[in-house]
């Protein structure tokens, strides 16, 4: 029997590693299934989600730099992508391509799973791109209060604020350019400060948006960036005694709810996590 089809596009593809927790989890439990990445520069994306079509295929991940472009190829979109603004997931639905977003799911499910309390709370958040509205959106859901947006272009900070104030009437929405006079008023009203840039990130790893003089040990301290997998940021927050969380479990927990929806199967949170922290760890 043919195997069927789950695909990865973006550009760069070649780091991912979901091809190998998703992979890893069909042979585990027999599913005759196959994950591949596919790099497609932004000129070939239509074409790209047509052959995919075409090919029948059962779904598909979408990463940088299509989350948003994507969209527009699309059948129909979930009310949670359209209101995130970005999709990562595309089920076909019998030729009907349907767009999801699991990234903001795999923050829900991330503060869900470590007993974090968001209800009333004040939260910091570094950036205002995809993975910006994805975590903002799950703070929102999860009744955080008042959110600061601390964002190197001003303007976008305030175009997110303003669109999501909209929407969320009853969350505070503060946008902010990024300056140590606005991170220290931020932080020193937060409870929780999450990094949605790529600040940090391989091979840069020495770089941190926040001074470590900012950070308390009543913090907890998330970043998105999973390679490496303490970053900078986290590694200043654990210095100080602050509750860190790093990008795999926004990571994962968005991989298992794409593998439901593709599959209609719960997969193996606990095999995922290990098979990415395995290959995380490998990398360097
Ligand atoms: N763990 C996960 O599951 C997960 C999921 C999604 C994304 N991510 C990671 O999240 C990161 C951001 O992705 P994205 O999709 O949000 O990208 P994006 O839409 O391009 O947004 C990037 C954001 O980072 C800011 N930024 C970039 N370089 C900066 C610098 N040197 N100094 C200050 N700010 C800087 C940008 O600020 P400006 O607006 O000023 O340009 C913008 O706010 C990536 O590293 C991605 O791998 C992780």
């Amino acid at each position: 029997m043919h195997a069927k089809l789950i695909c990865l596009i973006g550009d760069p593809v070649e780091h991912s590693i979901s091809p190998i927790i998703h992979n890893e989890v069909f042979r585990a439990l027999n599913l005759n299934y196959v994950y591949l990445a596919f790099r497609v520069l932004p000129e070939d994306l239509m074409d790209a989600v047509r052959g995919l079509r075409a090919l029948g295929v059962v779904g598909f991940n979408v990463t940088i730099p299509h989350k948003v472009s994507v969209m527009k190829y699309l059948d129909e979109l979930s009310p949670d992508a359209e209101v995130v603004g970005s999709v990562n997931t595309v089920v076909n639905m019998g030729g009907r391509l349907v767009g999801y977003n699991t990234d903001y799911l795999g923050v829900v499910n991330t503060f869900k799973n470590l007993g974090i309390k968001l209800e009333g709370t004040s939260a910091t958040v570094l950036g205002a791109g995809g993975a910006s509205r994805a975590v903002i959106y799950a703070l929102i859901l999860g009744g955080v209060e008042r959110v600061f947006i601390v964002n190197r272009t001003l303007e976008k900070a305030v175009s997110l604020a303003g669109e999501f104030s909209i929407k969320f009437p009853n969350t505070s929405l503060i946008p902010m350019s990024l300056t140590q006079e606005n991170l220290r008023e931020a932080i020193q009203k937060s409870h929780i400060v999450i990094n949605t840039t790529s600040v940090g990130m391989y091979p840069r790893t020495e770089e941190s948006l926040v001074p470590p003089d900012l950070l308390r040990s009543d913090l907890v301290v998330m970043d998105v960036v999973y390679n490496p997998l303490e970053t900078k940021l986290l590694r200043d927050a654990k210095a100080v005694g602050a509750k860190v969380i790093d990008g795999v479990n926004m990571l994962v927990y968005q991989a298992v709810a794409s593998f439901k929806l593709w599959t209609g199967i719960d997969p193996p949170v606990d095999m995922m996590f290990r098979t990415a922290y395995s290959v995380l760890r490998q990398l360097r």
